[in-house]
C-alpha cells in the first residue's frame, strides 16, 4: 500500500455489514475518485468478495489466522481472503488481540504469501518491538480512545511521535495512527506528527454522510500535497 493513506475499518457495524458494506464502499469510492488519495477499506471476511467486485479500492481483511488448508474449523485463511480479492489484512486490532507468537507467525505466513499486514498496536513500546518482524505498516491506537469523539491527535499526540521514533530506530516502517479520527485536522495533524496516515472507523461508518466525511478526511492529506 502506498502512503500517505487513510484506512477505513468497517468493523462489524450494521451500517457496514452485508449490502450496507457495498453501499458504504461505493460512497467512499465516489470520494476517492475525485482525488488521487490512497484510501483502503477493511471489511468483514464474508463481505470481501462482493465489495471487491463492486468498487475499485484496495480491500483488506480485518483479521487472518496463520493456518493453512486443513482441519481448522472457523479459522480465516490467508489463501481464502486473498482469493476473494483482499490485498492484505489488519492484525491484532485492540478488539481482536493476539498473542506474540500468533502475531509473529501470522506476519511470516502473510509475507510468504505476498499479503500485506497492517499491524495494530496499543502503544509505542509494542510498535518498536514488533517492528523487528517487518509488518508492512504499523497502526498505533490507544484503546481507550477508540470509538470516541476525541482524536488521538488531540488527546495523546505524543504517542504518535514516540511510536514513529521507536519504529524508525528498528526500520522505516510507515506508522499510522487511529482512534477518534473524525475531521480533516485530525489527519493533517497526524502527518505533522510523523504518521503516514490514519486508521478510522466510526467517523466514517457511523456518519450520516460518509461521502462528505471521506472527502474531508482526504483533504487532511493535502499537507503533503497529494
Ligand atoms: O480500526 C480503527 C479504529 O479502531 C478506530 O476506531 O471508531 O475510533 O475511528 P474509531
Amino acid at each position: 500500500m502506498k502512503t500517505p493513506i487513510i484506512i477505513i475499518n468497517f468493523k462489524t457495524y450494521k451500517e457496514s455489514t452485508g449490502d450496507n458494506a457495498v453501499k458504504l464502499a461505493k460512497q467512499i469510492e465516489k470520494a476517492v475518485k475525485k482525488t488521487k488519495a490512497n484510501v483502503a477499506i477493511a471489511v468483514q471476511a464474508v463481505d470481501i468478495e462482493k465489495v471487491v467486485k463492486s468498487v475499485d479500492l484496495p480491500v483488506l481483511a480485518q483479521h487472518v489466522d496463520p493456518d493453512d488448508f486443513g482441519g481448522h474449523t472457523g479459522k480465516v485463511l490467508i489463501d481464502s481472503v486473498k482469493k476473494a480479492g483482499a490485498i492484505g489484512t489488519l492484525l491484532n486490532h485492540s478488539e481482536f488481540k493476539l498473542s506474540k507468537s500468533v502475531i509473529t507467525k501470522t506476519i511470516k505466513h502473510c509475507k510468504d504469501k505476498n499479503f500485506e499486514v497492517v499491524l495494530c498496536v496499543p502503544d509505542s513500546d509494542k510498535a518498536g518491538s514488533y517492528a523487528y518482524y517487518s509488518p508492512d505498516l504499523i497502526a498505533v491506537e490507544p484503546p481507550e480512545l477508540i470509538g470516541g469523539g476525541v482524536s488521538v491527535t488531540t488527546k495523546d499526540p505524543s504517542i504518535i511521535k514516540h511510536t514513529v521514533e521507536k519504529v524508525y530506530k528498528v526500520r522505516r516502517i510507515p506508522v499510522l495512527c487511529g482512534a477518534g479520527i473524525h475531521e480533516e485536522v485530525d489527519v493533517s495533524k497526524s502527518l505533522e506528527l510523523g504518521a503516514k496516515g490514519v486508521l478510522v472507523a466510526s467517523g466514517v461508518v457511523k456518519n450520516k454522510d460518509p461521502y462528505s466525511e471521506t472527502l474531508s478526511l482526504i483533504r487532511g492529506l493535502s499537507v503533503l500535497n497529494v
